[in-house]
């Protein structure tokens, strides 16, 4: 693969918490516009490989590269580029919007931090609301007055509006009913490729991942044990775990949806993380 090709490289990450080793050895570059899924069971290390990617955990080993700058060593105007270049997309969309600030004032906020300055920004602001569909009237109204979903609607909006090249989502439908989980992955999916996004987009739901990925990744116990195209990891899977987590998933060609064991794949898409 060309180097220009790739929007992030990561090679031979370790992260530790205390004497606790959490992910091991991971490698995977994500190329540009394209989106990987990173799936894996509660626990098994894919918020602490977010954290890395964004720079907010620091590796005991290995680098994370993106645009070809280090995240691990990045200082100054570099380190600022790339806060504004890498957005992170919350899970929660009920504790990651302040309760005391109305819509507008949350994406004047994330347009600059230092003055949540609706009015010198309104018509951005209107802009990202009607994008993620979103009603006109909600710049002045506070988060208790909408629905999880639009609440999540709301916090793609924050990611976005500074138009970064690469967005890390990060189980943002987990918090969310299944009907509305199907509204915001539809709405990830048209602006993914609309904006030509970069996207890591983690969930420890299998069928969550098939939705919006190009590529996954499968993450067991810190570990990547399968990295391929989507067509290639659900239609001819390799690993023992990558089966378990298909055999979960109703309607999958090739794969029953007996439930097996009880400790089987079902308890795997159980959890939210
Ligand atoms: N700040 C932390 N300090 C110590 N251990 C942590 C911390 N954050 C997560 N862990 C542990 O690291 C492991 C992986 O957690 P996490 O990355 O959140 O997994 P996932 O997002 O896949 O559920 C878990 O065993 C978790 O308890
Ligand atoms: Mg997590």
């Amino acid at each position: 693969m060309p180097e220009q090709s790739k929007a992030i490289e990561v090679r031979d990450l370790d992260v530790r918490y205390g004497s606790l080793q959490i992910l091991h050895g991971i490698s995977m570059d994500v190329p540009k516009g394209r989106t990987v899924g990173i799936v894996g069971e509660s626990g098994s290390g894919k918020s602490t490989l977010a954290k890395t990617l964004v720079g907010v955990v620091r590796p005991s080993a290995g680098s994370v590269t993106m645009g070809g700058v280090s995240v691990t060593s990045a200082r100054g105007a570099r380190r600022s580029q790339l806060r504004r270049a890498v957005q992170m997309i919350p899970q929660d969309p009920y504790s990651s919007l302040d309760p005391r600030c109305t819509i507008g004032e949350a994406l004047a906020e994330a347009v600059d931090p230092r003055r949540a300055n609706v009015k010198k920004h309104q018509e951005l602001i209107v802009h990202w609301l009607e994008t993620v569909k979103m009603p006109a009237d909600s710049i002045h109204r506070f988060p208790h007055e909408f629905s999880g979903g639009q609440r999540q609607r709301v916090a793609i909006a924050r990611g976005l509006i500074l138009e970064p090249t690469v967005v890390i989502a990060d189980e943002i439908t987990s918090a969310l009913d299944v009907s509305v989980q199907a509204e915001i992955l539809a709405l990830i999916s048209r602006l993914r490729a609309e904006l030509g996004l970069t996207m890591v987009f983690i969930s420890h739901n299998l069928a969550v991942v098939r939705q919006v990925s190009d590529e996954v990744a499968v993450l067991y116990r810190g570990e990547v044990v399968e990295h391929s195209t989507s067509s290639e990891l659900f239609g001819n899977p390799q690993h023992e775990y990558t089966r378990k987590l298909l055999s979960a998933i109703p309607g999958v060609p090739g794969f029953s949806i007996d439930p097996g064991p009880r400790e089987g794949a079902s308890q795997l898409v159980a959890r939210a993380c």
